[in-house]
């Protein structure tokens, strides 16, 4: 039976991780995977969450099955985090989930039980990963245009006209803040003009929050998700704590399913939880308990969004040391759209051959469409990286 397997790639994003790691040259620069890195390079755990750890190793007196929708005071904190006072008691259900993937996934999933010929619109372009892991789930995706590569900027008209051609119950997949891989979010202004066009359209927003707190704070990055669930009846809402807690592999994120009622959320939550049960059983706990007792520590919460606020900050200041060094060393080249840009994540504005070149010549790792992790940018490297850039444009 294996033997009729074709092989297949390695992914494009996580397969920068090893590249990386085996290239022996000291000046190598990793500019590719969706990681936080310190000044140093580093990526070490919060002390928020070492804090927790030491905690719940502690207290803990039993690894006892918890049940398919995990750690109940983890959901509530979260559906709180994400939702705010926006959470209409009775009409939002929440569910633990191996990280946001789980929750797109299982998301999707139910997406499909509802509605077998559910098509989805993603953005042009979107995470590397959306495609395969809803399309594989069976949503038929369609693709609403976003980025424009020669003035870098959102092709906000084309969105919106694009979204007018949806069919009501077609589902749209919005990333609540920080657009991976692109960097620019939608203002205020043209969240509200897209709600206009999801709840005339009947359309049912799907809404990847994967890092939340890295553009502005945890209220105002949540936007999106606290206007829209005003205004339409049903969204499915999905979260990931890789990145606000830096607990990656620990695969912790959250599924939230907002209906019309408290009778079809809950329908809705039982039809997810049998989703959960046929696919992996149950969420896996430590980090999910951990996320729960920061977020219900005063003392904690205020140190973690204490650490937020830095990773937050890091990533401002090394677009304003990154723009001006590029405009140093590539004169004749623009690249301010960096700055407009908020989270983990822009382009940079190059070719799939220069970024080949910046490997192959500079040890440089980004993803082919040019997309960065702002975060692999340094005080040490920044000079490097700009004269590097310039010399492959
Ligand atoms: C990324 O986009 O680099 C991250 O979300 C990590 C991943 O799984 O792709």
């Amino acid at each position: 039976m294996l033997e009729r397997l074709e092989p297949k790639p390695a992914d494009a994003i996580l397969k920068l991780i090893d590249e990386h790691k085996n290239d022996p040259r000291a000046e190598k620069v990793d500019l590719g995977v969706g990681v936080y890195r310190n000044a140093e390079g580093d990526t070490p755990i919060l002390n928020s969450v070492k804090k927790a750890e030491h905690w719940l190793v502690g207290v803990q007196s039993s690894k006892a099955y918890l049940g398919s929708r995990g750690d109940v005071a983890f959901c509530d904190a979260i559906q709180s985090l994400v939702f705010g006072a926006a959470a209409t008691a009775g009409r939002v259900v929440t569910l633990q989930s191996p990280g946001g993937s789980g929750a797109l996934r299982v998301g999707a999933e139910v997406a499909l039980k509802a509605n077998p010929n559910a098509c989805m619109w993603v953005s042009e372009p979107t995470w590397n990963n959306h495609a395969p892991l809803l399309g594989e789930a069976g949503i038929k995706l369609q693709a609403y245009p976003y980025y424009d590569l020669d003035s870098n900027s959102i092709r906000f008209d084309a969105m919106l006209e694009s979204l007018q051609q949806a069919a009501a119950g077609d589902m749209v997949l919005l990333h609540g803040c920080c657009h991976n891989p692109t960097g620019m979010d939608l203002s205020p202004t043209e969240w509200n003009q897209v709600a206009d066009v999801v709840a005339a359209r009947q359309l049912i927003p799907f809404i990847d929050l994967a890092y939340q707190g890295f553009a502005e704070n945890l209220d105002d990055d949540a936007y999106g998700v606290r206007l829209l669930i005003k205004r339409v009846p049903e969204m499915i809402v999905t979260q990931s704590c890789s990145k606000n807690f830096g607990l990656y592999r620990d695969r912790v994120g959250a599924l939230s399913f907002v209906a019309a009622d408290e009778a079809t959320a809950n329908t809705t939550m039982s039809q997810a939880l049998s989703t959960v049960r046929t696919m992996y059983s149950l969420p896996p706990d430590h980090g999910a308990a951990i996320v729960a007792h920061i977020l219900g520590d005063q003392a904690l919460r205020n140190e973690w969004l204490q650490e937020l606020a830095e990773m937050r900050d890091r990533l401002k200041e090394m677009r304003q040391l990154l723009v001006p060094a590029l405009a140093e060393a590539a004169p004749s080249h623009d690249f301010s759209h960096i700055l407009r840009s908020t989270g983990m994540f822009c382009y940079l504005g190059v070719t799939a051959a220069q970024v080949e070149r910046l490997k192959s010549e500079r040890g440089i790792y980004l993803v082919g469409s040019s997309r960065i992790n702002v975060c692999g940018i340094t005080p040490a490297n920044v000079d490097y990286l700009a004269e590097s850039i310039a010399s492959v444009l």
